[in-house]
């Protein structure tokens, strides 16, 4: 089989993987197919990527690639998986870019191969954990199709459908949680700061951030053990520390109660989409 891949919804996730398909020569330029709702995108990425294959619907796509990611928003996918249903074959392989839409209902459109994975930006320099879910008609082939192609820019790691909503936090959502915590931060300092900028106090910031992350990993200590290194009793950090310890979990506990829930509300709404899509839709009982 041609090694082919179709792309659905070329948006942040979208970009990012064929930016890293064609950066790291894990597919041809001729064996992509694109896909997108407004023609504008795919304008700019056929002068970028002239020998790419720009398809004019994503029933098109559909008909050209037995390997489709589909990274368009969980509210738009049941209507791109109710147009593309019709072409797909007992060998088409699905990779859906979004968790928020249930396995179970995806089944409604496809009762072949599904991969569901929950990608992070942060791939775009070559790390993250890409969260993955395989169904159990994803044939070992295409098992290793899919973990060597995320495998080469991020982290794969299997995990359960019913875990994805939580651990997705530590992961997809991370980048933004991330930014708004530093932002908090930085505006903090910012606030008590007479000769040092805000570029100033984020630079040092992300540089001790990065420089954390690595003595972390490379040096296997926990936070726990980092904590109690840095912060000496009656110090400095010790006192800055003790006052993340009592107010943050409070903040923690909140962020994740509120994500978790737009979660599952997200998850509930794109099923009662595909619910009502495939009422009265005779091609739908038909997947194969
Ligand atoms: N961003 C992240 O960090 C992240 C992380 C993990 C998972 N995800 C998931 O990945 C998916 C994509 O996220 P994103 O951030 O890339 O979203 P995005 O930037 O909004 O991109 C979505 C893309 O899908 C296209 N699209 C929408 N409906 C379509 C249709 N009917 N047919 C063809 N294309 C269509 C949009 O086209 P237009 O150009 O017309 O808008 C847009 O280019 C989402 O399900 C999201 O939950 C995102």
């Amino acid at each position: 089989m041609k090694k082919n891949i179709g792309i659905i919804g070329i948006g942040n996730v979208g970009s990012m993987m064929l930016r890293k398909f064609i950066e790291l020569s894990l597919f041809k330029e001729e064996n992509i197919y694109i896909a997108n709702r407004s023609e504008e995108k795919l304008k700019s990425l056929r002068e970028k990527y002239p020998s790419i294959n720009i398809c004019k619907s994503n029933m098109e796509l559909a008909q050209s690639c037995n390997n489709i990611l589909l990274c368009v928003e969980p509210l738009n996918l049941p209507k791109v998986l109710l147009e593309i249903q019709p072409y797909l074959k007992k060998e088409t392989y699905l990779m859906v870019s979004t968790s928020m839409v249930a396995h179970k209902d995806i089944c409604n459109f496809h009762k072949g191969g599904i991969t569901i994975f929950m990608p992070t930006l942060i791939s775009m320099v070559n790390g993250g954990v890409t969260l993955t879910f395989h169904n159990e008609l994803v044939k070992d082939n295409k098992r290793t199709f899919f973990e060597n192609i995320m495998g080469s820019f991020s982290e794969v790691k299997i995990i359960g459908e019913e875990d994805i909503n939580l651990a997705q936090n530590m992961t997809a959502s991370f980048p933004g949680f991330f930014a708004e915590i530093m932002l908090e931060f930085v505006k903090a300092a910012s606030r008590r700061s007479t000769n040092v900028s805000d570029n100033e106090l984020e630079h040092m910031l992300l540089v001790s951030l990065l420089g954390a992350s690595r003595l972390l990993l490379e040096k296997n200590m926990s936070f726990e053990e980092t904590i109690n290194r840095v912060s000496t009793k009656g110090g400095i950090t010790y006192e800055g520390v003790k006052v993340f310890e009592e107010m943050l979990p409070n903040v923690f506990d909140a962020a994740l109660n509120a994500s978790t829930k737009r979660y599952d509300e997200i998850t509930k709404l794109a099923s009662e989409s595909i619910d009502s899509l495939t009422n009265g839709c005779s091609q739908c009982s038909k997947a194969v």
